[in-house]
């Protein structure tokens, strides 16, 4: 087992820095040389009305996230914990059903897919399994070519569930812009790259892993993030952390936070969505809490926060899966400094195979 982590401490750490490769494989010959068109294996002439995403755990976040992207593209999206789904399940209509899976195998992403096509719905396994259930039962399977993945906290997987949710977009949907999509998914290799041989996390991660909880935001796209954001931090600290829309701390979520709870903000861009978000973290810090802004540098959140892990500027797409890498080291330089089992975390399994 040592040698297969290549030097690393962990897992986890290997697989982080194995981003660059698993993106560039999730792209590799589904965009063309110029950046213009998206061709996917198996997807036909799929063109939906409509997209249910049902998924667990990580790869709910990369759900959520791909749902954002056909709702920008006007194609009516939802996405459903998938445990949840058959308790009240949505009108079908013609709606692909697709369920993100990096295992294929979680009995309850697995249970939803079957209730959506006993409902005569079509269904899309994103995964990054060949061969896996899901992708055996589902009409079409998009896989995201990711690698193995041994850590049981999913992080490479996750990059490149964005990535491969970006490419079924691309390939069924009137995405906007899509040229300037591709070119920031073609630059995520590189700028993960470059971010993995610069970040401060772990120095962030030292100076506060005493603290009593910790609180993740973000709006739009890097709403996603913020949640996956603290699954990662709970999963492999232990520690109490939560994801938030920036937009609710205000709503209930700020009576929990204190001098003892750092606020991990994401904002990206300089347009109204960061200017609310910067509103947001305002409120934080005058309430004396750490504020660790996640961020290009094109607003003034670094004004408010105490530190900043920095990434490059890119599109809000491209920019999800940047910062979700600075989240990703802090919550592992968090883990290593307290000691815990990061590859196998307490009570946790890498692929839940029970309902
Ligand atoms: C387990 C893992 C999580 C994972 C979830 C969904 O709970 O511990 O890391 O996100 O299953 O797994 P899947 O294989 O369906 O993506």
């Amino acid at each position: 087992e040592e040698t297969g982590k290549s030097g690393y401490d962990h897992f986890m750490l290997k697989e982080i820095h194995e981003q660059p490769r698993a993106l560039r494989q999730c792209l590799r010959g589904r965009v063309d040389e110029l950046g213009a068109a998206v061709d996917i294996e198996d997807l036909g002439d799929l063109s939906p009305t409509g997209v249910q995403f049902v998924a667990c755990g990580t790869s709910y976040h990369a759900a959520l996230y791909g749902a954002q992207l056909y709702r920008r593209a006007g194609i009516p999206a939802q996405t459903f914990l998938a445990s949840e789904y058959a308790t009240a399940p949505p009108p079908i209509g013609d709606a692909l059903v697709v369920g993100v899976t990096q295992s294929g195998e979680t009995a309850d992403t697995l249970s939803a897919l079957r209730e959506a096509r006993h409902r005569g719905a079509r269904t899309m396994a994103v995964t990054n399994t060949v061969g896996s259930t899901a992708a055996r039962e589902c009409d079409h399977a998009l896989y995201i070519r990711a690698g193995p993945e041994i850590g049981v906290a999913a992080s490479k997987t996750f990059a490149s569930q964005l990535a491969a949710l970006n490419l079924l977009a691309l390939g069924t949907a009137p995405v906007d812009r899509p040229r300037e999509t591709i070119a920031g998914l073609r630059d995520l290799p590189g700028q993960v790259q470059a971010l993995l041989d610069d970040s401060r996390a772990s120095a962030v991660a030292e100076q506060y892993q005493d603290a009593g909880a910790y609180f993740f935001v973000g709006r739009g796209h890097q709403y996603p993030v913020a949640l996956e954001g603290a699954l990662k931090m709970k999963e492999i600290t232990y520690k109490h952390a939560e994801g938030f829309a920036a937009g609710e701390l205000k709503h209930g979520p700020l009576a929990l936070v204190t001098d003892d709870t750092p606020v991990f903000a994401v904002v990206v861009g300089d347009g109204e969505q960061a200017r609310k978000t910067v509103g947001n973290v305002k409120e934080v810090e005058a309430r004396d809490a750490p504020v660790v802004a996640v961020t290009d540098g094109r607003s003034d959140v670094e004004r408010y926060a105490d530190e900043v892990l920095e990434i490059p500027e890119t599109h809000p797409e491209a920019a999800a899966v940047l910062a979700n890498v600075q989240l990703q080291l802090v919550s592992y330089y968090t883990a290593k400094g307290l000691g815990r089992s990061i590859d196998k975390p307490r009570n946790l399994a890498k692929s839940v195979t029970v309902e």
